[in-house]
């Protein structure tokens, strides 16, 4: 280094003031007042939406409805950075006061269909264009991957989710982060840890035994840190077994920093000061910002230190790590925003959302003569459909809450059907369109209270009657039905099983009627599912001919799915999750709550209710989530978890598997061996020797997706499982341990469609971890 650089990176401003770089950070700290590091440690406030007792993130100040600041101190140079919701794309307004220019941001898929996918480098690229668009529009940290798993059908932010199984998840969120922090911004991974309801969310004691703790709800956020090293890392509102997450320092620090090796801040979701929880705890946590930030908080700060309540260690500690976030981010780095390519990331969006759609039945035609008949899709000759439901005209790009998106348009089904050269009825098309018009109107100048999310994403709009009049009249109009049904759910509601799992009375009319008389007709029915999560399918499946499940697959939905139908694509996404025959199958159903009505009541009454599943939450069910139970205990399910279907077929070799000290590598070679191109995923499920730990009947332990194959065509992939990946938790000894034996690796379309499978010994292997979190 020159003298001259040397000299002038030691500089100090005229007032002697050191300024902010990567290699001074000491010195600004040793320049900081009390006061300045308190700040530095809660955020830069909310300009107000009050959601569901707890704050959806909204300002104004640096980026229009981006979720929350940190503060600038300019004095040393530190300047405010902005974090913007997430995870389906950059949550901002879409208009700014006094400025002409629009800021629209590209509606991705929810999560649960970018894991549907199961494609780790489709998912990264779409975590590119992401972080490319938080980065243009001036945030530094994306709010998001959602890192949750689905314990229950009815959690209501299921669909920011990627499954009901942790591997999935880590590896779906490992190449999210990857993507999105290979454009100079950050994520949060959120909501840390078990954060799987949303009823009472701010309160609740979730309470579970360590083993479950560890080897779900925690393992998918484990493999991210590990994996990609995100930048931040969100606390969630929930107490774990008594603990309060955003105070718990086994979680923030034992588990998460000494344990697995984050080196990046901690920072709450979005709450103020709370009774029970004193900020010095937070602070001494782990917890180094507070969000969104309240001047409260920065007063407790400076008032426990100078009383000698809160030592300045842990003041310094987090001080030191925000500074070091803060030199990482654009801001500080002077980056000038730009325009995001949306019509780029439009083609981005489409593929990942047309990957994400699971063809969950595709039958002959009234189902006669199975062997000779081709399924009803693809409808290559299709060219006019009669389109039934209302969200074929409002189609749901994403869903309610922080994690929506204010997209530049959504792509619904007529036009989709249109852009692929499928008119739809007209008369039917007119009335819908109509109704959609007036019930929006409606909804905004009713100015429900019930429905504060209306500018946070598409509340679902009631369905109209289908009578048997219209059906007739449509039938002979069209050379097939679509009917979509829509499912809308967000951010602090759960789900009800009536009316939102299950079908509505109007709705299965409707799917009766239509496929009464279009099936009269030698006329084929399908149905398009708009959902974020799982729904009921057995009591009505058999009336229908073919179910698309397109989750809310962002704002070229309707691109996608007239893709599959028509055959331009062909299906190769799977279930990241089991679909229950009732939702009651899931043993955590009777642990989860089913009455938000009441629980919206009590909690404006200020009630605390002491009840199950609103004042605690008791995991019943433990290790038993998803298939792990449905596969175990072998109860019928409506759709196995991994599960798909294609429009062509594949075979799978003999799988090998090498074993040495570091784990199992599984190749095995896929072939198209039917007439159109496609892509397969091989899930390896693995079932381990019967030893002293109690374990499911198999577990997923890794997959891989095929790339594109043509007819004939074939691929070998080649997947690793590192050692402690085969372990399970034993709580006794506090250690992650594979007991030594024989372990079978079985490669399945579905953990209930095993094609092949192979064995390999394995050596023991533990790991001592500290004995924090057990259940009380
Ligand atoms: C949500 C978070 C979100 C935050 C900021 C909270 O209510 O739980 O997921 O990132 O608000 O908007």
């Amino acid at each position: 280094m020159t003298t001259a650089l040397a000299a002038m990176l030691t500089m100090t401003t005229m007032s002697g003031q050191p300024k902010l770089r990567a290699d001074n950070i000491d010195e600004v700290m040793a320049a900081m007042t009390l006061e300045e590091k308190a700040q530095l440690l809660v955020g830069g406030g909310n300009d107000g939406f009050v959601g569901s007792g707890a704050m959806l993130g909204h300002q104004k100040k640096l980026v229009a409805g981006a979720a929350g600041t940190t503060v600038e101190i300019p004095r040393l140079g530190i300047p405010a950075t902005v974090m913007c919701d997430g995870p389906a794309g950059v949550h901002i307004d879409a208009h700014r006061d006094n400025d002409p220019k629009t800021y629209y941001a590209t509606g991705f898929p929810i999560g649960t269909c970018l894991a549907s996918t199961w494609n780790t480098e489709l998912v990264e690229q779409v975590g590119r264009a992401i972080g490319n668009e938080t980065l243009e529009y001036g945030c530094d940290v994306i709010l998001g991957p959602g890192l949750n798993l689905h314990r229950n059908p009815l959690c209501g932010r299921n669909f920011e989710y990627y499954s009901e199984d942790p591997i999935v998840t880590g590896l779906i969120g490992t190449a999210v982060v990857k993507g999105i922090q290979s454009q100079g911004v950050g994520v949060s991974i959120k909501h840390y840890a078990v954060n799987s309801q949303e009823t009472a969310r701010t309160k609740v004691d979730e309470r579970l035994s360590a083993r479950a703790l560890r080897e779900l709800y925690l393992k998918g956020f484990e493999m991210t840190v590990r994996g990609a090293n995100p930048w931040t890392v969100m606390s969630s509102y929930n107490k774990v077994n008594g603990v309060y997450a955003q105070g718990d320092k086994d979680l923030l620090t034992t588990i998460l920093r000494d344990e697995w090796g984050f080196n990046g801040i901690v920072m709450t979701d979005w709450i103020g000061k709370r009774a029970d929880l004193p900020v010095r705890q937070e602070v001494e946590a782990g917890n180094d910002l507070l969000m969104p930030g309240y001047p409260a908080q920065v007063e407790d700060i400076v008032a426990d230190v100078k009383a000698g309540r809160l030592d300045i260690k842990w003041v310094d500690q987090n001080v030191r790590r925000m500074l070091e976030y803060i030199v990482k981010t654009p801001r500080f780095k002077g980056h000038q925003s730009g325009k995001p390519d949306l019509d780029a990331h439009a083609q981005v969006t489409r593929q990942s959302s047309t990957e994400g759609m699971v063809l969950l039945k595709n039958e002959t035609l009234g189902m006669s003569n199975e062997q000779m008949a081709a399924p009803v899709l693809p409808m290559r000759n299709l060219k006019t459909v009669a389109l039934f439901g209302v969200n074929s005209y409002d189609f749901f790009s994403g869903g309610l809450g922080s994690g929506c998106v204010n997209v530049p348009y959504v792509v619904d089904m007529v036009q989709g059907l249109k852009n692929v050269g499928v008119s739809t009825t007209p008369l039917l098309t007119e009335i819908y369109q109509n109704y959609v018009k007036y019930a929006k109107a409606k909804l905004k100048a009713d100015k429900n209270p019930m429905m504060w999310f209306l500018d946070q994403g598409q509340p679902k709009l009631d369905e109209i009657e289908i009578s048997e009049r219209c059906v007739a009249h449509e039938v002979k109009e069209a050379d097939a039905a679509i009917i979509t049904i829509g499912r809308q759910a967000g951010e602090g509601m759960d789900r009800r099983i009536d009316g939102e799992f299950n079908l509505t009375k109007m709705e299965q009319d409707m799917i009766f009627r239509v496929s009464d008389q279009f099936h009269a007709q030698g006329k084929p029915v399908i149905v398009i599912i708009n959902s974020g999560s799982v729904m009921e399918t057995c009591s009505w499946r058999d009336r229908v001919d073919a179910i698309l499940c397109a989750w809310q697959p962002g704002e070229e939905g309707g691109n996608s799915v007239a893709d599959v139908l028509t055959g331009k694509a062909n299906p190769s996404g799977k279930l990241t999750m089991t679909w229950p025959v009732a939702a009651a199958d899931h043993p955590s159903t009777k642990n989860f709550p089913q009455d938000y009505d009441m629980y919206s009541y009590r909690e404006m009454q200020g009630w605390d209710s002491g009840i199950p599943n609103e004042s605690f939450t008791n995991h019943e069910e433990g290790i038993y989530v998803g298939y792990r139970y449905f596969d175990t205990y072998q109860k019928p399910v409506a759709y196995p978890f991994g599960y798909g279907l294609s429009y062509t077929t594949f075979a799978f070799s003999k799988p090998a598997v090498k074993v040495n000290g570091e784990g199992a590598t599984i190749s095995v070679t896929v072939k198209n061996t039917g007439a159109v191109a496609g892509k397969e995923v091989a899930q390896v499920y693995v079932t381990a020797p019967k030893g002293e730990l109690d374990k499911p009947v198999h577990e997923l332990k890794t997959f891989a997706k095929t790339r594109l194959l043509q007819p004939g065509e074939s691929q070998t992939l080649t997947m690793q499982v590192a050692v402690r990946d085969l372990a399970s938790f034993d709580e006794a000894n506090s250690q992650w341990k594979t007991e030594a034996g024989q372990y079978t690796f079985s490669i399945g379309s579905s953990s209930r469609d095993i094609h092949c499978t192979v064995s390999a010994k394995v050596a023991e292997y533990t790991e001592k971890v500290n004995r924090v979190k057990e259940a009380k």
